[in-house]
């Protein structure tokens, strides 16, 4: 749609929400009675009149909308975190009208089914079927997108709205890793609020800390867990002496963790929140796919009891940083200090660190979902934007983001866990520890506990002990190309374990 089919559409849309003619339309907002006329038959106004106008629409609909009126919301998706939205609105709406001033009320819906049970009372909230006519519909003020998927329905509802002149709200990490920036700017093109608090970390407000909340303050480094399930699973592998699979299982039947749990355990849900947070501190246009992500599927009880000798804890970070090649994202298990603020999250919780030149550090922990807190966190969006808040979504003009410059991983600095299943052969260990001095990697420890042995399927018959290797700051790149010949010169059986360490 061309920008003066736009105009012509919020003129016509104005008329018709206002109940307006268009002759006092073209006196009170062009000076001229036959303004909407002219432009109904084809003329074509000036880019400075349009403007004018659009301006002075968006201030007579922004101080209508705070003329005390319900403000009506449309929910799409009436699942864990639509109804306990719903819920929440509809038992504390003298709450709401004590701090907001107005009422908010859900008065249109939609999901697939009609008849399902969804615990909350929908008998005098009007059915959509198709999100997308919901989204764009007259009898909303906000449309509030909770219905997942990264394309699809949401992604068309939520364009809809915006191009509608509809603030939007939503929870869908997954379409705004992937689409984030064109939404930020069909939000501001539109001049239209687009907001996502629980998008990241469900009930902690770490996008409107980011985005608002820091000043002029320059993000060296962010880090944090994001994903409640491997941190669940985590936590209790190392509180208690059970396996991966078996900690997967406890979460799926507390319902901590989903029936298909890849997208959790293989790193890609952290992914997804870890480029949504590093574009709001590095100013930066998002970019999931340029980022190294690991999950924790192949954490063992052995990782987990040597780094507690070690006094370490393991948890699945996603970390960004400024480095001098750009910036490096990546999602993979950690092995932590025990003494580090981070440590102590344990189960289910989330927690984002900061670590910034004017603030210093910085450390939000919470619930990370869950369907109240997440709830809690969309509410806070709602009334934000009815109260009329427009800031740019990715917290600068989406013209301003600079564009993303991946550090490579392989440039990556760190310590390294190294656990490998080697040879019991005379000279395994020396020969194996002297490729590392070959390649200038110093190590600080070396660790075999003849209780922990991990045995690797391609090991067969072949006898092997299991050796855990602690090395000093070194390059990501000596240590892959180290261990391939290592591998090589036919010292180890299967494939390396390799965890990296962070100390904070
Ligand atoms: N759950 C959490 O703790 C949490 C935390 C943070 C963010 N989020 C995000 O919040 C969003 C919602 O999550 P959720 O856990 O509430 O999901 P959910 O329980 O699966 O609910 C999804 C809802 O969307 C409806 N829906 C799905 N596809 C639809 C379509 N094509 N047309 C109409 N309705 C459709 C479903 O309808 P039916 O009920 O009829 O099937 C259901 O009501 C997701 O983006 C998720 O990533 C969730």
């Amino acid at each position: 749609m061309s920008e003066l089919e736009q105009f012509r559409m919020r003129v016509e849309r104005f008329i018709e929400r206002h109940n307006w003619t268009a002759t006092r339309f073209g006196r009170e907002l062009a000076a001229d009675p036959q303004f909407v006329f002219n432009l109904r038959e084809g003329r074509e106004p000036r880019a400075e009149t349009r403007n004018k106008i659009s301006d002075m629409i968006q201030k007579i609909e922004k101080e209508n909308s705070n003329a005390g009126a319900p403000i009506r919301i449309g929910v799409a998706g009436v699942g864990t975190v639509g109804a306990a939205l719903v819920n929440m609105l509809q038992d504390q709406q003298d709450d709401v009208q004590k701090r907001f001033g107005r009422d908010i009320e859900v008065t249109a819906v939609c999901a697939r089914s009609r008849s399902k049970d969804r615990g909350v009372d929908l008998s005098a909230v009007e059915w959509f079927d198709d999100p997308v006519q919901l989204a764009k519909s007259d009898s909303i003020d906000l449309y509030v997108e909770l219905m997942g998927g990264e394309d699809g329905p949401a992604l068309a509802s939520i364009r809809a709205a915006l191009e509608a002149g509809i603030p939007v709200v939503t929870a869908n990490k997954a379409l705004i890793a992937k689409h984030g920036v064109e939404i930020a700017r069909l939000a501001e093109k539109y001049q239209t609020s687009f907001s996502f608090e629980a998008a990241v970390a469900g009930g902690i407000p770490v996008i409107k800390t980011l985005r608002e909340g820091l000043g002029l303050a320059r993000v060296q480094r962010v880090y944090g867990i994001m994903n409640g399930t491997c941190n669940y699973i985590l936590t209790r592998m190392s509180n208690e002496d059970i396996s991966f699979a078996a900690c997967l299982k406890d979460a799926q039947e507390l319902g901590y963790a989903e029936a298909d749990p890849t997208f959790d355990i293989e790193g890609f849900d952290t992914a997804h929140k870890l480029a949504i947070v590093t574009s709001l501190c590095f100013g930066t246009e998002i970019a999931a796919d340029e980022m190294f992500v690991e999950g924790i599927t192949r954490i063992d009880q052995a990782d987990i009891k040597v780094a507690d000798d070690l006094g370490f804890n393991i948890k699945l970070l996603g970390v960004a940083q400024r480095t001098p090649d750009g910036i490096e994202q990546r999602v993979h298990p950690t092995l932590i200090p025990k003494t580090s603020t981070i440590a102590g999250i344990d189960g289910v919780l989330n927690a984002v660190a900061l670590e910034t030149n004017h603030v210093q550090e910085l450390l939000m922990a919470g619930p990370g979902a869950g369907g109240d807190a997440t709830a809690a966190s969309v509410l806070a969006d709602i009334f934000d934007s009815a109260r009329g808040t427009l800031v740019p979504p990715l917290g600068m003009p989406v013209d301003e983001l600079a564009p993303y410059k991946k550090a490579r991983m392989r440039a990556h600095e760190g310590g390294y866990f190294i656990r490998l299943n080697a040879r019991d052969i005379p000279g395994a260990l020396a020969a194996i520890a002297s490729r590392m001095g070959e390649s200038d990697i110093s190590l600080e420890s070396v660790i075999q506990r003849p209780d922990l042995v991990v045995n690797d399927p391609e090991a067969g018959d072949v006898a092997t002990r299991t050796v855990v290797l602690i090395t000093q700051e070194t390059m990501e790149q000596s240590v892959r190309q180290t261990l391939d010949q290592v591998a090589q010169d036919g010292f180890i059986v299967g494939t390396p374990q390799v965890i990296r360490i962070e100390r904070f």
